[in-house]
């Protein structure tokens, strides 16, 4: 068995590789002077089994993702899984005016054309799932890995900056065996965000708010606020995907003691890995 990886996915890529004891392809990806990109897969992949890792944003990564792809299907491979860690435009899951795409839609289509089986991790709206109509496919969870990395730094209670990710908020709980509460949250536009005051028992608790995705930071800087005015003793803020736009990690030390994503986006926060849940659901 091979993993390879795309850049995005380097160091995910390497882990994986680890944990199913399989080996690591040597990669080529470069750019042309025109930015036109160039990959080479510089193995013999003939009659084995292959999981490719890539991560779809920025958007660059999702031509070098279908390169990859093509170039792994030039090969006999005995099959071909496409892991996505973090699945960009899974946000864009719905047209809300008419004449737009179903965006998340269209990459999903593209991406099963090339692949055998398909794997993401906490992927925004599970209707991407469905679309992946003509191949097996998985949404894995990082609950398990942001429960036991919270677990060893101490934190006594979970938050939930909104009530549609509550479910999840109670998942990393119960592996952490504590308590788990949700704020309520209302999006003004891509970037203002306003939570319902309410009643907190954080005071003097070292607290994590725990979100799918971390983008401009607006939702976790307003639950922090709502934490800090309850007398939380220690802010923590944890996500799967660390999007980090603009600059949200500034607005985030503002207010946050730390800051901890997954390896499904490569940044500086980067600190729990999803690979033995990416291998758990490979293997299934
Ligand atoms: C929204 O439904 C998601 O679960 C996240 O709360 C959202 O994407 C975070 O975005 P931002 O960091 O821009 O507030």
């Amino acid at each position: 068995m091979y993993v390879v990886g795309g850049s995005a996915s380097q160091k995910l890529a390497g882990e994986l590789a680890k944990v199913l004891k399989a080996k690591l392809a040597k990669v080529e990806v470069k750019r042309f002077p025109d930015d036109e990109c160039y990959v080479r897969v510089d193995e013999e992949l003939d009659g084995e089994e292959v999981i490719l890792v890539q991560t779809t944003w920025p958007d660059k990564n999702i031509i070098e993702l279908f390169l990859l792809q093509d170039a792994i299907k030039e090969f006999e491979v005995s099959s071909l899984t496409t892991v996505v860690p973090y699945f960009g435009y899974a946000r864009q899951d719905k047209q809300f005016k008419p004449g737009e795409p179903i965006s998340a839609r269209a990459l999903a289509r593209l991406i099963q054309e090339q692949t055998d089986a398909f794997i993401t991790v906490d992927v925004h709206a599970t209707s991407v799932i469905d679309w992946f109509s003509e191949v097996s496919a998985h949404n894995a969870h990082a609950y398990p890995e942001i429960g036991k990395f919270l677990m060893k730094k101490g934190v006594q209670m979970v938050l939930s900056p909104d009530e549609g990710r509550w479910d999840n908020a109670r998942r990393i709980a119960d592996v952490m065996n504590c308590e788990a509460d949700f704020l309520v949250k209302e999006r003004l536009d891509g970037e203002t965000v306003t939570m319902t005051p309410k009643s907190l028992e954080v005071k003097g608790k070292n607290v994590a708010i725990v979100d799918d995705i971390i983008s401009t930071g607006g939702t976790i800087v307003k639950a922090a606020e709502q934490l800090r005015k309850h007398g939380a003793a220690h802010i923590t803020a944890a996500c799967t995907h660390g999007v980090f736009a603009k600059d949200a990690v500034s607005r985030l030390k503002a207010c946050c003691d730390d800051i901890y994503s997954t390896d499904t986006i490569e940044n500086p926060t980067t600190a729990i890995s999803v690979a033995p849940q990416i291998a758990r659901a490979a293997m299934e």
